[in-house]
C-alpha cells in the first residue's frame, strides 16, 4: 500500500514508550523473566538507533515504575543489573551513538553506583541527535507530588505567591521541565492503560496501543505507530 502524503511527513519531535511485555515474552519461551528484560534492553537499543535515523529529537522510555518495587527481589536486582550494564556501555559509546541522557524519577531509591552512573550520563552536556529521557523509579503521580512540594517550599521561602502558579509554572517543577510534551505515546504488549506514565505531559498526546511484546518491537512497529499518528486529527479542544 502506498503511503499517503501525511504518512511521509516528518516524525513527531517527541515519542514516549511504555516498554511493556518483557515478562510474557520470557514466559512464552520458558525463560526466567530477567531474560525478557535482557531482550527488552536489546529492543531499546534498536529503537533508540531507529529514532536517531528518523530524526526524532526526544525519546522518553518507561523503564521502572514506582510500583515495580512490588516485584520479587530477584527480578528487581536483575533489572538493576541490566540498567547498570546498559548505562556503562552508553557512557562509553555516547559519541558514537549520538544519544544523550536525562533521568525522570526519584533516583534516591536506587543503589549509589546506579545513581552515580545516572549523574555521570546527565553531566555529559553535549547536544547529541537524540535525547533519551529514562524513567527510573518514575510515577506520574509521584512527579506531581514532588513538584507540588517544591513549589510549596518556594512559597515558604518567599520566592512565589500561591496565586502566581500557572500550568506553565507548574511544568517547570516537573522532571520534564525543559522537554516539550510527547506528541505520541506507544504502549506495546496489548495493555490499554497508562500505568502512571507521564500523567501531566500526556494531556494531548496521541496514544498508540500495539499487540506486540516489547522484546519483539522492531523498527517497522515504530514506523507503523508513526503512520497511525499522522492519520490522527489533533484538535486540542478546538472545533
Ligand atoms: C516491562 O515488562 C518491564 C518492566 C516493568 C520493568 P514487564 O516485566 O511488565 O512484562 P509483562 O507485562 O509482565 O509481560
Ligand atoms: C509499566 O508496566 C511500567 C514499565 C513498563 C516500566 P507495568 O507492567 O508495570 O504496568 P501494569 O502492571 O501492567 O499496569
Ligand atoms: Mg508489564
Amino acid at each position: 500500500m502506498a503511503l499517503s502524503e501525511k504518512e511521509t511527513l516528518a516524525p513527531p519531535r517527541h515519542i514516549a514508550i511504555i516498554m511493556d511485555g518483557n515478562g510474557r515474552w520470557a514466559k512464552q519461551r520458558g525463560l526466567p523473566r530477567t531474560a525478557g528484560h535482557a531482550a527488552g534492553a536489546e529492543a531499546f537499543r534498536r529503537i533508540a538507533n531507529h529514532c536517531r535515523a528518523l530524526g526524532v529529537k526526544y525519546l522518553t522510555v518507561y523503564a521502572f515504575s514506582t510500583e515495580n518495587w512490588k516485584r520479587s527481589q530477584d527480578e528487581i536486582s536483575g533489572i538493576m543489573r541490566l540498567l547498570r550494564r546498559y548505562l556503562e556501555e552508553a557512557l562509553r559509546d555516547m559519541e558514537k551513538n549520538r544519544v544523550c541522557f536525562r533521568f525522570f524519577g526519584d533516583l534516591s531509591r536506587l543503589s549509589p553506583e546506579l545513581q552515580k552512573l545516572c549523574r555521570d550520563a546527565e553531566s555529559r552536556s553535549e547536544e547529541y541527535d537524540v535525547q533519551v529521557n529514562f524513567c527510573l523509579n518514575y510515577g506520574g503521580r509521584d512527579e506531581i507530588v514532588q513538584a507540588a512540594r517544591r513549589f510549596a517550599l518556594d512559597v515558604q521561602a518567599g520566592k512565589h505567591r500561591p496565586e502566581e502558579l500557572t500550568e506553565a509554572m507548574l511544568s517547570t517543577y516537573l522532571y520534564s521541565r525543559d522537554v516539550p510534551d510527547p506528541e505520541l505515546i506507544i504502549r506495546p504488549s496489548g495493555e490499554m492503560r497508562t500505568s502512571n506514565f507521564l500523567l501531566w505531559q500526556s494531556a494531548y498526546s496521541e496514544y498508540v496501543f500495539m499487540n506486540v511484546l516489547w522484546p519483539d518491537f522492531a523498527p517497522q512497529h515504530l514506523d507503523e505507530a508513526i503512520a497511525q499518528y499522522h492519520r490522527r486529527n489533533r484538535r486540542f479542544g478546538g472545533a
